[in-house]
């Protein structure tokens, strides 16, 4: 087996507007010189916001500029949020104090804030429901758009497989987003972050998650317009206290085609890793875009193993890369599974997800299955092997 260490933290770059900056959260969104170059020569800044009708959010001096609409216009458009002022969120995070820092990624940092339940207004930190509150980072000019992106798509539709977005605050230039708070962190660190004291992640509960997510994931195809997530990863897989997934970060979400097209063009934006093939090398993103990351992560799921990992030897760092020959054998599939979960599952109920994983992992997209057929293998996959789970004959 490999040794799972943290990644240098050249992987943690992110790239958002092509401005690399460091983050401490685990995320890698990772360009090669060439793949930049190619970036410049046939792709154009979009600054276009995903979900957003309102106009570019830069001036011409490309300082960010804040198009406030009056506050009565922002809560029609979204009413079922709540538009918190930047003091109800100093009151419930004690002014952003260090012990309430969940964690940081791109887009900031993540406070833990407590509100009254029934009335959603800030209370005394320990008393009401516990919250998390992403606060924009001054230093963040794509941030601004997230935070728009989130909006947009939170404030219109729901489900019990995205993570439940509460409410906003836009004051001056503080922006921020409120969220239900989801206790057991994320995916990536249940699979990656190996606690000695912990028992890692059980078959059955990687199977739960792969579900939730591709739920999640279905759902969102499925919805109106179809939106394509674009940043799908095992970090972004929320957990609650039953290791039910959650998906988050619409920041990089998009639209999906028009009516008789297969396809947006968009800048290229998302994870090293995760990123589908054609979307790297075209920009033309896919509805199937998103099923490709679906495959890396039941990828990871399976092997125990980061998408990305620069500690490992040369020729083995692409995970996809790596062992995709070994998925489309019983035999060499037994090499590459998670040795913490030994036992676990039937090898048959491990190759059936595997397929599943290839099948995902297919370079033409037209070629993967929909995320609803995904989900509909899972579920079988999960049904089969646990038949505890099966519907009673007699119920
Ligand atoms: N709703 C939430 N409930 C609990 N913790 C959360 C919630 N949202 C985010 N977090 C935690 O806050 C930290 C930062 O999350 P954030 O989504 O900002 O960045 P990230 O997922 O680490 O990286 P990226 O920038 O790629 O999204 C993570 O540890 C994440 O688990
Ligand atoms: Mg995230």
């Amino acid at each position: 087996m490999c040794t799972i260490n943290e990644p240098p933290s050249i992987f943690r770059q992110v790239l958002y507007f092509f401005q690399p900056f460091l983050n401490s959260s685990q995320n890698i969104t990772w360009v090669t010189p060439l793949f930049l170059q190619f970036l410049f020569s046939h792709h154009g800044f979009d600054l276009v916001p995903p979900f957003s009708a309102s106009p570019s959010t830069h001036n011409s001096d490309g300082k960010r500029f804040l198009p406030l609409p009056p506050p009565d216009a922002r809560t029609l458009k979204w009413p079922n949020l709540v538009v918190f002022s930047f003091e109800d969120l100093k009151y419930a995070t004690r002014n952003f104090k260090s012990d309430t820092l969940i964690g940081e990624g791109g887009f900031g940092r993540v406070y833990k804030g407590w509100l009254d339940e029934n009335t959603l207004t800030p209370t005394k930190p320990g008393s009401g429901i516990v919250v998390a509150i992403k606060r924009l980072s001054k230093k963040s000019s794509q941030g601004f758009q997230e935070w728009q992106s989130e909006i947009s798509l939170l404030g219109r539709v729901s489900h019990p497989n995205l993570v439940k977005l509460l409410g906003y605050c836009w004051d001056e230039d503080e922006f921020l987003l409120v969220y239900e708070f989801m206790p057991n962190t994320h995916l990536w660190n249940h699979l990656f972050l190996i606690d000695p004291d912990k028992e890692p992640l059980s078959w059955s509960n990687r199977l739960k998650i792969a579900i939730g997510a591709a739920r999640g994931l279905a759902f969102l195809h499925s919805s109106e317009n179809q939106v394509i997530h674009r940043d799908f990863k095992s970090i972004n897989i929320l957990l609650d206290a039953n290791y039910n997934a959650k998906l988050s970060d619409f920041g990089l979400a998009r639209l999906g085609p028009s009516e008789g097209n297969t396809h947006v063009s968009t800048r290229i934006m998302g994870t090293y890793g995760y990123a589908a093939p054609e979307y790297i090398a075209t920009g033309n993103l896919y509805v199937k875009s998103d099923v490709y990351g679906f495959g890396v992560v039941l990828l990871e799921i399976l092997t125990g193993m980061r998408a990305l990992d620069p500690e490992r030897p040369s020729g083995q760092q692409i995970l996809v890369e790596w062992t995709k020959p070994c998925l489309s054998s019983k035999k060499k599939l037994k090499t590459i599974m998670d040795g913490r979960i030994e036992g676990q599952y039937s090898l048959e109920a491990a190759f059936e997800a595997a397929q599943l994983t290839l099948k995902c992992l297919q370079s033409d997209p037209h070629l993967r299955p929909s995320m609803e057929e995904v989900l509909e293998e899972l579920e079988a996959i999960q049904l089969v092997h646990n038949p505890q789970l099966s519907p009673s004959p007699f119920s």
